[in-house]
């Protein structure tokens, strides 16, 4: 496969499984991400990799943010919520860390931590890997940024799940790019 196949062929993959990715492969990624497009080289960003204990400590996070405060929850959806970070082998946390700066506005540095997610997405199915770009609420909450030991100007960008495949990559959805064009 052509590199610029394997750009347009990429998917999310929800369901993945172990193995988890290997160092080889998660210098790999890093790698990646640092290519982002920055404005001022930046790097506003950092990562954080969750594996075994990591990712349950997180899984509780969520779940206390989900949860914390009801009363009549029951153990099912407590657990469900736990569940949540175990979707995943290994969870890449990418999170945007903004530096100050005359010239460039925290929005342009938004996007720079955007685009290194992206960027490891993208090498993440290049390598054969499944992954899925994830969020919600529960990603910006104070339980899940202090289970991160997040600094206070911090957020979470992405928290990325990466594994291996467990069924076929499904085609990517046949766009027409000319409608997305505007020829001035
Ligand atoms: C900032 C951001 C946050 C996202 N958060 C979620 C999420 O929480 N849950 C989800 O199912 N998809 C989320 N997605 C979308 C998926 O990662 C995925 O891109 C989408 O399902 C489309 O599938 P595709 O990548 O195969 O085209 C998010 C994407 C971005 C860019």
């Amino acid at each position: 496969m052509s590199p610029i196949e394997a750009l347009l062929s990429r998917v999310s993959i929800p369901r993945v499984s172990e193995p988890g990715v290997s160092a080889e492969e998660l210098d790999l990624l890093l790698r990646a991400g640092l290519r982002a497009c920055d404005h001022g080289r930046l790097r506003p960003y950092r990562f954080i990799l969750l594996e075994n204990e990591a990712r349950e400590r997180l899984g509780e996070a969520m779940s206390e943010y989900l949860h914390g405060d009801l009363v009549d929850v029951s153990e099912d959806a407590i657990d469900a919520a736990k569940n949540k970070a175990l979707r995943a082998p290994t969870l890449l946390a990418v999170i945007f860390s903004p530096k100050d700066n005359d010239k460039i506005p925290e929005s342009e540095q938004l996007v720079a931590a955007g685009c290194s997610a992206q960027l490891i997405v993208t090498a993440a199915h290049m390598l054969g890997l499944g992954a899925m770009w994830r969020t919600g609420n529960v990603a910006y909450s104070g339980e899940v940024s202090r289970a991160l030991e997040l600094q206070d100007h911090e957020q979470v960008v992405a928290m990325i799940y990466l594994g291996r495949p467990v069924s076929e990559r499904p085609a990517p959805p046949d766009l027409d790019p000319e409608a997305f064009l505007t020829r001035l």
